[in-house]
């Protein structure tokens, strides 16, 4: 079956940006793919962390994958520092990318702000990490949402790169896939990496300010529904949502140049696994007075679920880690046998 892989930082409370554009695409993905989760606590030190929390925060997220419904032992969920392969390759891979490349990163730009000659050197090389985390499963799918988007080209980037670079020591070997760039036939061993941004609501927008995505450092807590929330918090969210005076229109069309009914729509949409067009068959002509509150009660009993089975697994806490353990040790068995074969083709000694 295709190998799925994605990753979520344990930086503060998860949202429903993450919930619908990640963990329930991950969800899904369950029945037909060999799928590997992972709460990606390398990345999170690239912004300031407080040691004390970081546990607790990594541990939410896997509770959060559990509770939304992934089989951890169909499936693997685990951390990233537990495999220090991710490290070694994300190395191997800053000498295969360009500074150039690192540089064009709107993230980067971002998170570096003004001030870049002070910006780690773990920011600037955070896609590079990502590549690895993807690539030393060799994995082809990778469901994220729409921000994730060119960090998932640049993993292409680097894959090809590798494999041209590493060109005659893949074929030697004899471990690579015959794939075809343009028209050129090239022995890969990294595969193109599929992004899977799909669905209804690949980027999920501040319910202040539709043209903002949602994110946890937003300001202003109304602008994001976070997975905690109870479902008083989620129906004052809701009604206080900003929307236009307008109802709605019976076709994605009328969607056009209203960004909060857009996303509106598209936020019911995901939650009901329907299409928009689908939801404004319903909804059509309709006022955001009935709308708001059929979403609330969708949002409600699709979250609450989740938000309890998570604070009951973070209740004992020796079960999460028991299966972030037993999915370290099977992800580390994956990426060892691709590194094995990575430092043959490097030529290192081993
Ligand atoms: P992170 O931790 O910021 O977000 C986790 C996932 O949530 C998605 N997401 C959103 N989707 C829709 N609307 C939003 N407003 C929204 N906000 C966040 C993100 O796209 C992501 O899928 N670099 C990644 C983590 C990562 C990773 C990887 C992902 C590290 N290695 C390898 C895939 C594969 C990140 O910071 O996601």
């Amino acid at each position: 079956p295709p190998l799925v892989f994605s990753g979520v930082q344990p930086t503060g409370n998860l949202h429903l940006g993450n919930y619908l554009g990640a963990i329930r695409k991950f969800v899904a993905l369950q029945d037909n793919n060999d799928c590997m989760y992972c709460v990606v606590d390398l990345h999170s030190i690239t912004a300031q962390l407080v040691h004390e929390d970081l546990p607790g925060q990594i541990r939410s997220i896997a509770a959060a994958f559990i509770a939304s419904g992934i089989d951890p032992k169909a499936h693997i969920i685990f951390n990233q520092s537990a495999v220090p392969q991710h490290a070694e390759l994300a190395w191997i891979f800053n000498c295969v990318a360009r500074i150039g490349w690192m540089n064009r990163m709107t993230q980067f730009k971002d998170k570096a702000g003004k001030d870049r000659e002070n910006a780690s050197l773990g920011l600037l090389a955070y896609p590079s990490l990502m590549a690895a985390d993807i690539l030393v499963y060799r994995a082809t799918h990778v469901p994220v949402g729409d921000d994730q988007k060119q960090h998932l080209e640049l993993t292409r980037d680097i894959a090809m790169k590798f494999n041209l670079d590493y060109q005659a020591h893949i074929r030697k070997g004899g471990k690579g896939i015959d794939i075809t760039v343009g028209e050129e036939p090239v022995h890969a061993y990294f595969p193109m990496v599929e992004p899977m941004i799909d669905g209804p609501a690949p980027r999920v927008m501040s319910l202040r300010d539709g043209t903002k995505k949602m994110s946890k450092s937003d300001p202003s807590d109304l602008s994001r529904i976070n997975l905690v929330d109870d479902a008083e918090t989620i129906s004052r969210k809701i009604r206080k949502a900003k929307t236009d005076p307008d109802g709605l229109p019976s076709e994605v069309e009328g969607l056009a140049g209203r960004p909060e009914a857009d996303n509106l729509v598209g936020i019911y949409a995901a939650l009901a696994d329907r299409t928009k067009a689908e939801i404004l068959a319903e909804f059509g002509g309709q006022q955001f007075s009935v709308f708001k509150p059929a979403l609330v009660e969708l949002a409600v009993n699709v979250l609450a679920p989740i938000t309890g089975e998570m604070s009951r697994l973070m209740g004992d806490t020796s079960h999460i880690d028991a299966i972030l353990r037993d999915g370290g040790e099977r992800a580390r068995a994956r990426a060892e046998t691709t590194m094995r074969e990575v430092r043959e083709i490097i030529g290192f000694l081993q």
